[in-house]
Order: C-alpha cells, then structure tokens, then sequence
C-alpha cells in the first residue's frame, strides 16, 4: 500500500511559536529570584579576594557579605548558603574549628540574622575546608574516612550552626545515617524548626574542582578522592536508594549535585518521591559557561539563563547557583 502524503501538515506546532503572546501562554517553565540559593565564600581576612577559576566569584569578609546580602534581598533571591575559608594555619587533622561557636560560619550567620532577620540563612556540614587533609570527615590510619567518628563531628557542627541561627543545614559528606543523627540532635536540643536540606544524591565528581580552589582544599586533597563517600557517577539507581533514606532519616529537601550533567538523576528523584528537590548547578559547570564566554563563544546571559531554566524543566523546585544575583538582574529587566 502507498502513504499519500497530506496535501497539508495536519498540525501546525509552528502557529503557536509564531508570537510572542502565544509563546508565552504555552510556556510550562518559568524562572524566577524565588529559585536561587547563592553559595557564598566568607574568609577571616578584611575585603574581597577574587577566587581565580571563577570568575566573578569572590571570598568576602563578614562585613562585604552584608552587602551581598542586602542585594540578594533587593533582588528576592531567598537563601545565601555559606561556604567557610578558614585561615590554612588553622585547619587540623579532625577539622575542631568547624564547630568552634567563634568560627567564621557561625560568626557570619549571627552577623546575617541580626541584620537581615528575613533572609535565609543556609550552611554546608563537612569538614574539608577546616582540615589539613582536605577531606569531608576524620580519617583512619589509611586514610579511609570514619564513618560513625564523622558523624558526632558533623553533630557538633551543625548544633553551633543552629544556635548561631543557620535555617538550614545541609550536610554534604555523604556519611551514611547522618541525616537521622542531625535530625535526632536537633529534637533533642530544641532546634525543631531548623530545616535539613540533604546531599542526598553527591556524586565524586570532577566539576567541584574549582570550588576546592576557592574553600583553600584542593593542595591539602592533593591526588586523593572521595571516591569511598561521594556516588559513582555511572549510578542513578542507587541515587534513589540515597534519597529514600535521607527524607526516611528526617530531611526537609533533598539535592542532587552536580546539577547539569546529573538533569536525569533530578527527574527521577522527583518522579519517584515529589518531595522539594534541588540541584547544585557546581563551580565547574559555572567555570565552563565564564569561560566559553570570555572567549566570545557563547552568549553569557542566554546560555546561563538556559541552563537555570533547563533544572525547572527537569523537576527541580530550586537551584543553587553562583549564577544567582546575576540571573535575578537579569530577570528583573526582562
Ligand atoms: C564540601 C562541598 C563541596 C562542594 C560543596 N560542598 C566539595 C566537595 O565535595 O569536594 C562543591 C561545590 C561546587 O563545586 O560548587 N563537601
């Protein structure tokens, strides 16, 4: 038998892209300020200090991170997540400054909840940038990464996080039942609104490189990984098996990290549990779009809206992006 073709294509997709009325009333996705968290470096020293592989990104003191602060609030961006760069002479092997009521996080927290109560405050539970070897947690004669003995350093973290105001925690080591022991110690000491957003599913991924340049603990990692904590990136089933536990031990919001790459591992997280589920578009993926576009490459602000729009599209309710402040700007003059 012999396909007649239609003298006519029978649908039209083309009718409603034709306008720009008909473009926007069939648009599924949108972005706003509403869905970044800022990832922001504060250092003990006075000022700003460009971090080189992200351009654009710089360590703040406690007072230059006021007024990043006071922007994002201008721009409605909801929620800056604090990295800490200590001084390297303070760092240790089991990391003790992490949960020092004085240290720069806490210190940075307290500075931020007096001054702008609204604005949300989240930190990272690990102790890589606050130890001399560089990894999340404390370390066995072999190197190997103590789970259990992690976890009460993780505690006392996240306890003096939450005392000096932190919103929300979200532990980042990957430790197995760290999610239950924070949550457990939280109860225990009245934190009971403190909010957990877990990294549930981290994989040991190559595209944080520039952002271990930028905490200070890329030379004390040196050639070791993180391979015995952090997902095989070739996985998405046992991403799932992560996730489960993590909202089962008592998380608000899951994350998937890193962000682009890893679009199908938020879909499914999504799919399969329609909890809050975040992505963290990470240092690399950042560093390659700055790149290609100080060589002219591609078009800055398109490709960076793009790709923030590509995470809505894929599930996520929320994006953690260096790209924030800007991204909010942008979409405000649109
Ligand atoms: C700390 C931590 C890392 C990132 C966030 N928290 C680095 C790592 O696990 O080695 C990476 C963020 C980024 O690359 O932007 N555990």
């Amino acid at each position: 038998m012999q396909i007649i073709p239609a003298p006519y294509p029978l649908a039209r997709p083309r009718r409603m892209r034709r306008d720009d009325f008909s473009r926007r009333l069939m648009r599924e996705h949108t972005l706003t300020a509403d869905d970044f968290i800022l990832p922001v470096f504060v250092h003990e020293q006075a000022g700003r200090a460009p971090v080189p592989s992200m351009p654009g990104v710089e360590r703040l003191s406690i007072d230059e991170l006021l007024k990043v602060a006071e922007q994002a609030l201008e721009l409605g961006v909801p929620v800056l997540d604090l990295f800490g760069v200590p001084d390297p002479d303070a760092k240790t092997a089991d990391g003790r400054i992490a949960w020092d009521d004085d240290g720069i996080i806490q210190r940075a927290a307290r500075a931020l909840k007096s001054r702008f109560p609204e604005l949300g405050v989240m930190s990272d539970q690990a102790l890589d940038p606050y130890t001399t070897h560089g990894q999340d947690g404390l370390i066995d004669e072999t190197g190997y990464i103590l789970n259990e003995a992690t976890i009460e350093a993780l505690i006392k973290q996240s306890l003096s996080h939450a005392a000096a105001g932190v919103d929300i925690l979200s532990p980042s080591d990957m430790m197995d039942g760290r999610i239950g022991a924070i949550r457990q110690a939280l109860e225990r000491e009245g934190f009971i609104h403190t909010r957990i957003m877990s990294y549930a599913a981290k994989y040991a991924s190559a595209f944080y490189g520039p952002f271990r340049s930028a905490v200070g603990s890329a030379a004390n990692l040196g050639k070791s990984n993180k391979k015995t904590y952090q997902m095989d990136p070739a996985n998405s089933n046992e991403a799932l098996r992560e996730v489960a536990l993590d909202i089962a031990e008592g998380a608000d919001m899951v994350m998937v990290k890193p962000g682009l790459p890893y679009l199908d591992v938020v879909r499914r997280v999504k799919d399969a549990f329609g909890v809050p589920t975040f992505a963290y578009q990470v240092s690399g993926e950042y560093a390659m779009v700055k790149a290609a576009a100080q060589n002219g490459w591609i078009d800055h602000d398109a490709v960076m809206l793009e790709s923030l729009l590509a995470f809505k599209r894929a599930g996520a309710d929320g994006v953690l992006t260096y790209f924030a402040l800007d991204a909010a700007r942008l979409l405000r003059s649109t």
